[in-house]
């Protein structure tokens, strides 16, 4: 079950989650081929790669949302086997996926405890299952002031938010919930350099109260912004864990298309 951990490690490099040789097929597909993957307390790990290297496929492994055909996932030094995403939610991992699983007509405070509703104490809430929505309004206001999430009314729906705004309320429920790792997928990708800027500063925030964050981004300048460590995917495989304050984003791109070789980087360029 649970392999020793090194224990010479730095605090902050303690590991919080590892991937050893997962590998993932679809038919004649390899859609990961025995791929490493870490994610060290308090750090944001970005995932970058091409279309196709497998960035999704991981994510989905890590989440819960696929089984992996091989490898194993080790969570705090366990082994884990996530069969569903609601085995990855129950271990502390949460996940915001590209399209959003917010309800638009429904209110902000409703969205943040979407499919684990608070319920009324008593029999109230366990027969006539009776929602609490004082609790979950008071609950929805406390953690997204904790995030700094400023939003006037946690009754209004989310269709009356802008894109950033309702990116961040999707960001702030992860937060909200996750015990261990908060995992998002191209979560700037549709915003506009404002509101992109501000769902930067929340991860930015998220991982600053202790969560580790793996952020899966096309767009480099946000990546480099504010990723501790780059994940280089490529061909289903981790290309190299690079170091955005020692690289040029140019190099980083050649190392994600096969341009150029990890092996001709200077050592601090590698993380
Ligand atoms: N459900 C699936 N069925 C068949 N092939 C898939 C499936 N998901 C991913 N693939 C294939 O696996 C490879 C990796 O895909 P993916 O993990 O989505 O890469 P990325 O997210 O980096 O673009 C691609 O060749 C893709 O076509
Ligand atoms: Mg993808």
């Amino acid at each position: 079950m649970s392999q020793p951990q090194d224990t010479n490690q730095a605090p902050s490099h303690r590991l919080v989650m590892q991937a050893t040789g997962v590998t993932k097929r679809y038919g004649q597909v390899t859609a990961l081929d025995g791929v490493d993957f870490e994610l060290r307390a308090g750090e944001i790990m970005a995932v970058i790669g091409d279309n196709g290297a497998g960035k999704s496929s991981l994510i989905k492994c890590l989440s819960g949302a696929t089984v992996p055909d091989e490898g194993q996932i080790q969570l705090d030094g366990q082994t884990v086997h996530f069969k569903t995403p609601i085995d990855a939610r129950r271990m502390g991992i949460e996940t915001v996926y590209q399209d959003l699983a917010v309800a638009p007509a429904m209110s902000i405070s409703e969205n943040l405890f979407l499919g684990r509703e608070l319920r009324r104490p008593g029999v109230l809430g366990s027969v006539f299952r009776m929602l609490d929505k004082k609790a979950m309004l008071e609950q929805s206001i406390a953690r997204m002031n904790d995030l700094k999430v400023g939003i006037r009314s946690m009754n209004q729906a989310v269709e009356t938010l802008s894109g950033g705004q309702r990116q961040c309320v999707a960001v702030a429920r992860a937060a909200a919930f996750a015990e261990h790792v908060v995992i998002l997928d191209e979560p700037t990708a549709a915003l506009g350099v404002k509101e992109g800027n501000m769902v930067l500063e929340l991860i930015r925030r998220v991982r600053d109260k202790g969560l580790p964050v793996i952020l899966i981004s096309h767009n480099m300048p946000h990546v480099f912004e504010i990723a501790d460590r780059i994940h280089v995917a490529r061909l289903g495989k981790r290309a190299a864990i690079l170091n955005p304050k020692k690289i040029s984003m140019s190099d980083t791109v050649a190392v994600m298309t096969g341009a150029l070789a990890p092996e001709n980087l200077p050592a601090d360029c590698l993380a």
